[in-house]
């Protein structure tokens, strides 16, 4: 992913000023309220039925810590996504059999809560430098899928 200096900056300062595990388990619950059908894929978590009940849950929360704690770290090589995520990938196709149309709008999606949480201070600029890093996160996550 191509970011420029200043893209890199501010998404760095708004990754490090947001609560990342409350906007993590807000959007993965966004998905599954908005595509009901993904739930099917978090059957052993329990009952995720009402977003109170996707909100509140404890495997949930724990499993949105693991993922974003891999997109944390997975930001911290902008430049080579393809084989940070790799292993994630090959997960995710072979094993999970995640479509990967819902690695694009999980992207979108936290743009959308990101915007819902810090409102006017999420200016355009700031949100493409996100559009661009969820962007090449949802492709690379993509790259091992035939
Ligand atoms: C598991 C990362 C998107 C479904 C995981 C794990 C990680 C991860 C790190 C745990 C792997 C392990 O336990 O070894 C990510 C990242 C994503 C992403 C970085 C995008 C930014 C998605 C999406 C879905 C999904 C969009 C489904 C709609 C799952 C499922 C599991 C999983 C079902 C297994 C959960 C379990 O039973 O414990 N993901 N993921 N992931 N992911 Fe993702």
């Amino acid at each position: 992913v191509k970011l420029t200096f200043k893209e890199k900056f501010s998404f760095m300062l708004f990754w490090s000023k947001m609560r990342v595990d409350e906007v993590g388990v807000e959007t993965l619950g966004r998905l599954l309220a908005a595509y009901p059908w993904t739930q099917k894929l978090f059957e052993s978590f329990g009952d995720l039925s009402s977003a109170d009940d996707i909100m509140g849950n404890v495997k949930m929360k724990a499993h949105v810590k693991k993922m974003l704690d891999s997109f944390g770290k997975g930001i911290k090589h902008l430049n080579n996504f393809k084989d940070t995520f790799v292993v994630l990938s090959e997960m995710h196709c072979d094993k999970l059999r995640v479509d990967s149309e819902y690695f694009r709008i999980l992207g979108c999606l936290l743009i959308i809560v990101l915007a819902y949480y810090f409102g006017k201070i999420f200016i355009p600029e700031i949100q493409a430098a996100f559009h661009k890093v969820v962007a090449g996160v949802a492709n690379a996550l993509a790259h091992r899928y035939p």
